[in-house]
């Protein structure tokens, strides 16, 4: 059974909104304790550029394998598990490498240039509805539900299923908390149960009559003679969800939230420039991508890190942090889309777990962004917007619940 460590442990945020945002911590631990030991929930926190992708990449000292994880999400029953040959957060190389190569048949090139027009199609039906009023809910409207319509196309599921789709995936990827954990666990369970009952059949289907989505590559791929059975691949396309739904409305919510209240001036440039817009996508996922995190359990002593570490210790690294290094970036704690170095951002992590959906995420946000600029000339924010009571818990960190706007033709 996995261990939630509960960020608000390790820093006691005063707010919501601290967590959501919390640079002036960051800056704090990036000065004074880039290498932290937190004795409550015995673990370790790295903070810096260099230590962070050190500890996400260097898989001979830090592991990805086992159980404990800040991060938790689908179900703890047999629909919910994601066998060995599915779960490659989870594993070192060289076991790592087959199963990232077989996953990977579904993330080519060829596809990416295939997905564009459906997600185009699909970002611009959200936008067509927001156009029919003066003011929106931006998260409700468009960061939440894209992601997942992108998701439930990409895989060929039907259509007119779209919202019972919607529907298991909102509940398998709620957060746990400490207080809900068991009555969430039954919900899950639950959809898990439906999840599963629904997809398999389609997969079943799929074998017999391939056709241009990710569960039909993923039927295709083979890797040194390797195939995914069915039950594999209803189980990856779990996975899939997990690491790409929410991560992905988190980053669109977000983006909103800089362009409204780090930076107004910024509409108008990107609207005048739209092909800034991959820039500023970077941007943001560097900036305002909280809380990013990653952890490893140490997998033999060393000192890596200017500190002793013990086999078994646990080691969390701080993405977030670390894109605000000042020894990566310059003038760091500012939003800047022309900054020269922003792909560099360890938002996607690093090394072989490095991100599989990265190219994908970036599509979906940079085709957002533009349909969305390409039909509103301005944006504005309606006030008073009390950030504090429009946040949540979320696997990647404080999320946007609502963010209402105000949008002109
Ligand atoms: C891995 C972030 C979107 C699929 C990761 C990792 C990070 C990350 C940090 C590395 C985990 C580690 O080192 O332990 C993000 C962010 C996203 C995003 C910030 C959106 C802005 C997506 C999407 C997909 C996806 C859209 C697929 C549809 C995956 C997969 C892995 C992964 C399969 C596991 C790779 C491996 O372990 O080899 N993601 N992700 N992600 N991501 Fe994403």
């Amino acid at each position: 059974n996995q261990e939630t460590i509960l960020l608000t442990e390790v820093k006691k945020f005063e707010s919501r909104s601290e967590e959501f945002f919390p640079m002036q911590w960051y800056k704090e631990m990036l000065h004074d304790k880039p290498v932290y030991y937190h004795e409550e929930t015995n673990t370790w926190h790295v903070f810096k550029y260099e230590d962070v992708k050190q500890v996400l990449s260097n898989h001979t000292f830090f592991s990805s394998e086992g159980d404990r994880t800040t991060i938790t999400v689908g179900a703890d029953n047999k629909e919910g598990t994601t066998p060995d040959k599915v779960n490659l957060v989870n594993a070192d190389p060289p076991h790592h490498r087959k199963r990232r190569s077989l996953l990977s048949a579904a993330f080519t090139p060829r596809s990416l240039k295939d997905w564009e027009p459906r997600i185009q199609r699909i970002a611009m039906e959200l936008v067509d509805d927001i156009k029919k009023s003066t003011s929106v809910d931006i998260v409700q409207a468009l960061a939440v539900p894209l992601p997942s319509m992108v998701i439930a196309e990409l895989f060929g599921v039907p259509i007119k299923d779209r919202l019972k789709f919607k529907h298991w995936v909102d509940i398998l990827f709620q957060p746990y908390n400490k207080e809900n954990q068991q009555e969430l666990e039954q919900k899950k369970q639950a959809a898990a149960k439906e999840y599963y009952q629904y997809l398999y059949p389609i997969v079943v289907e799929k074998r017999q009559n391939p056709s241009e989505d990710i569960i039909s590559d993923l039927i295709k791929a083979e890797v040194d003679g390797e195939k995914f059975t069915d039950d594999e691949i209803v189980r990856t396309t779990m996975a899939i969800l997990g690491a790409g739904v929410e991560t992905t409305s988190h980053a669109l919510a977000n983006t909103f939230y800089s362009l409204l209240y780090d930076d107004p001036s910024l509409y108008e440039e990107l609207r005048n420039n739209v092909e800034l817009v991959p820039k500023a996508v970077e941007e943001m996922l560097r900036y305002r991508f909280h809380i990013g995190k990653r952890d490893r359990t140490v997998k033999q002593d060393n000192a890596l890190l200017g500190t002793e570490l013990k086999k078994g210790d646990v080691v969390i690294a701080w993405m977030s942090a670390a894109n605000m290094d000042e020894g990566m970036f310059d003038d760091p704690f500012s939003l800047n889309i022309h900054r020269p170095n922003n792909t560099k951002h360890l938002t996607f992590g690093h090394g072989p777990h490095f991100c599989l959906g990265a190219p994908l995420a970036r599509l979906e946000l940079t085709i957002a962004l533009q349909a969305f600029l390409q039909n509103f000339s301005q944006i504005e924010s309606i006030e008073p917007f009390d950030l504090e009571n429009n946040l949540t818990d979320s696997a990647p960190g404080q999320s946007l619940t609502h963010l209402p706007i105000r949008v002109y033709k």
